[in-house]
């Protein structure tokens, strides 16, 4: 990996080191600094690691000048246009596409796991009925130590793939229960006759009272935005699964940082926090307001839906979940729903306007997801729980790659410290 003929040379009070360079399949060359503190005594300073690779990975690729998102190779549109979530959960785990069988295979483990311990029930009634259904997932997945001790002995690949598949199977119902337990309805349990997708809106939209037909197309689309969401490379929740992860906790632990990471507005929240500022701007004559606002440095608002640490041309699955997104609407025949003649109207607006043009400020894959969600009947509390619960296998394609990889170390950052040097400590008196 790395390139015998390239190093870099740093200049420290006028010493020199040379740092070796790593060529990596594909991206920019990467500066080997491991050794840095121990040869010069400096650390390097880069938050929001803008500039830092923290991790080897075989699993994601993006490049955000082109717009492209690969997936152990695979480009994310023919994922998304071929493929189906499952197989592509697959992949991402084991690194290959799967035969026929191995599909089958596959299939049938996690359909094995789609039901959660019965006690679990009892774990969700201690909520308040109108708790996030995040808030839930948060706690839940967190719980599942307690519920399947018997895999989270890290160190054990066997239990580690039983908590992986445990987690992908499960994450489904768990999410499909925190969403029915909010809205006062009976919980519903999987059906291992439907496909993942169509098992999820199942357990979601169905009522005991009814029979509910899943609508092939909504099922798609459901599978689509999972696939979509499915991995993304060392984004902050993935980044956190890893940190949580370095220090040997346990599986369930780990997944339960990342759902909370990924809960925040700048990361997995903005889907919904998009969906309510859509809402909030109501009506397309409000829009040249809202970018105005975006616009203004001393006004903390942002387009939420706009804008990507990587991407700065294109976020490769916006655009196939616009597509997804008219089919829906189309369907649904929602085609002068005022959320979405907002959307329509303030991506042009955006697109056109030099600030968003300059700062490379496009559409991402929350301006499309909470419109398709919306339309498919879910609020928007669901929205991020829906993120999560695709994301779920990146977390732990990632998680069980770290933990085989030998150079696995507790992640520990440095800082570059401001505050104040060594004082004496003065009694309460005389302060
Ligand atoms: N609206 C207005 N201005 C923006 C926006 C936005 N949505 N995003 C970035 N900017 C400006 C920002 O003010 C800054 O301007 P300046 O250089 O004058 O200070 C410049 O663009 C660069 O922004 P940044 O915050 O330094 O960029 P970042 O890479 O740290 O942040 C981001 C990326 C996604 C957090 C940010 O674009 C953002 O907050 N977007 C809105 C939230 C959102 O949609 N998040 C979902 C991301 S995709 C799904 C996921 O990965 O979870």
């Amino acid at each position: 990996m790395t390139d015998e003929h390239k190093t870099a040379t740093l200049t420290v009070d006028g010493k020199s080191y040379e740092l070796p360079i790593f060529s990596p399949t594909a991206g920019p060359d990467v500066i080997d600094i491991r050794k840095l503190y121990a040869q010069a005594g400096v650390f390097t300073y880069d938050p929001g690691f803008t500039s830092t690779a923290s991790c080897d990975s075989t699993i994601t690729y993006i490049d955000g000048d082109a717009g492209i998102l690969l997936h152990r190779g695979y480009p994310i549109d023919q994922l998304a246009g071929k493929s189906h979530y499952l197989e592509v959960c697959y992949l991402l785990m084991y690194g290959e596409l799967p035969s026929a069988t191995e599909l089958e295979d596959f299939e049938a483990r996690i359909t094995n796991h789609t039901m959660i311990h019965e006690q679990m029930n009892y774990l969700f009634r201690g909520f308040r009925r109108d708790a996030a259904p995040m808030a839930v997932m948060v706690g839940v997945v967190g719980a599942m130590s307690a519920f399947y001790p018997d895999s989270t002995d890290v160190s054990d690949p066997w239990q580690r793939e039983v908590a992986s598949i445990r987690m992908i199977a499960k994450m489904p119902t768990i999410a499909a229960m925190a969403y029915k337990y909010t809205i006062g309805q009976p919980f519903v349990y999987p059906r291992n006759d439907l496909d993942y997708a169509s098992n999820f809106l199942s357990m979601c939209f169905a009522v005991p009272a009814e029979d509910y037909q899943v609508n092939p197309i909504l099922s798609r689309a459901m599978d689509r935005i999972f696939t979509l969401h499915a991995d993304h490379e060392q984004n902050a929740s993935t980044s956190t699964v890893r940190l949580a992860s370095s220090s040997g906790a346990n599986p369930f632990a780990c997944i339960a940082a990342g759902i909370a990471c990924l809960w925040g507005p700048a990361h997995g929240g903005a889907n919904q926090a998009c969906l309510e500022m859509l809402k909030e701007i109501g009506t397309p004559d409000r829009i040249p307001e809202f970018i105005a606002r975006a616009k203004d440095k001393n006004d903390p608002f942002r387009l939420m839906g706009f804008g990507h640490r990587v991407y700065k041309n294109t976020d490769p699955r916006a655009k196939v979940l616009k597509e997804s997104a008219d089919e829906v609407l189309d369907l649904l025949g929602i085609e002068d729903n005022p959320t979405l003649q907002v959307a329509r109207e303030l991506e042009k607006a955006a697109l056109a306007d030099p600030y968003f043009i300059e700062k490379k400020l496009f559409p991402n894959v929350d301006f499309y997801s909470g419109i398709i969600l919306e339309a498919m009947g879910f609020p928007t509390s669901m929205f991020t729980p829906i993120f999560a619960l695709a994301r779920t296998v990146g977390w732990v394609s990632q998680w069980k790659e770290m933990i085989g990889d030998p150079q696995n170390k507790i992640g520990r950052p440095r800082q570059l410290y401001q505050g104040d040097t060594q004082r004496d400590y003065v009694d309460v008196e005389d302060r």
